[in-house]
């Protein structure tokens, strides 16, 4: 018997990339789920495509995991939809990656309300309603540029809030365990989602150097299915050509003339 068959999830950055893949793969398990991304568009197609699976009950809800109010209003949204709240994956994020001096100072805020304070605060909102339950699961997307020390250049401000992301994560674990309450930090290493897909002139070599969100889902599905008195706490998911010490896209790729 599919023990996730039934659950509900809250997924943000659902519309694309690994958010999209992770929602396919939750609702063909038969995972109910609420869907979160800015753009209606996007996501109005993506909530079409899944529920051609057959399987969850699929809804969609237009958020900026920026802004509290959207927020609170995700959080009631689902719950008016679904009822309680047994999973919550943290998702939603933007890159930008700039020689310190250049980023453009709108960047820092955006980076730091998107990528920290929007898991943060989702965390905040989904979690009493998770202890009154005694169960849940929380898993925050963090990213395998943790992993580097110090920080890959040029990517300063978006892996610093991620390296928080990670520490707010394990401290979460500690203080939720009584609760019977699971939290994950999965590190993908750079994957192949429309972000790399759109980079201009990407050789084969950094195309190798690419994971798959397949990877990324596997990784969701056994943080899920361990079992009770198990939590996976962190999940590095790695290319095995990962040149640590430089990036895998240079920054003068990011960003072509
Ligand atoms: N791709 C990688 O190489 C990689 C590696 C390590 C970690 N990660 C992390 O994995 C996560 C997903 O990355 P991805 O590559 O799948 O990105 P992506 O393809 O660019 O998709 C990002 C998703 O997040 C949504 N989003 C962005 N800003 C949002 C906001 N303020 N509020 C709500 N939704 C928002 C986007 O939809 P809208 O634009 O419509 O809002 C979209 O659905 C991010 O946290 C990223 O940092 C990615």
């Amino acid at each position: 018997m599919n023990k996730l068959a039934g659950k509900n999830a809250i997924i943000t950055g659902a519309s694309k990339g690994i958010g999209k893949a992770i929602a396919r793969r939750l609702t063909q398990e038969g995972i109910n789920l609420v869907l979160a991304a800015r753009r209606q568009s996007a996501l109005d197609q993506t909530v079409a495509e899944l529920k051609k699976e057959k399987s969850g009950e699929v809804f969609g809800v237009s958020c900026d995991v920026s802004r509290l109010a959207d927020l609170e209003n995700l959080v009631k949204v689902s719950q008016d939809q679904l009822g309680k709240i047994d999973i919550l994956i943290n998702n939603a994020g933007v890159s930008s990656q700039y020689p310190f001096e250049r980023q453009p100072l709108e960047d820092l805020e955006r980076l730091a309300h998107t990528n920290y304070l929007g898991y943060v605060r989702l965390s905040r909102l989904v979690i009493p309603q998770m202890i009154e339950n005694k169960s849940g699961a929380i898993i925050n997307m963090v990213s395998g540029s943790v992993l580097v020390e110090p920080v890959p250049r040029s990517f300063l401000v978006y892996s610093s809030l991620k390296v928080g992301l990670r520490a707010f994560s394990k401290g979460l674990f500690w203080e939720m365990r009584d609760h019977g309450i699971k939290v994950t930090a999965i590190m993908p290493g750079v994957t192949d989602t429309d972000l790399t897909g759109k980079l201009a002139e990407i050789t084969r070599e950094q195309k190798e150097r690419l994971i798959s969100t397949q990877s990324i889902e596997d990784a969701v599905i056994f943080a899920l299915t361990v079992p009770a008195n198990v939590c996976p706490l962190e999940l590095a998911v790695i290319n095995q050509k990962t040149p640590w010490v430089k990036p895998v896209i240079p920054f003068a790729q990011q960003h072509p003339k």
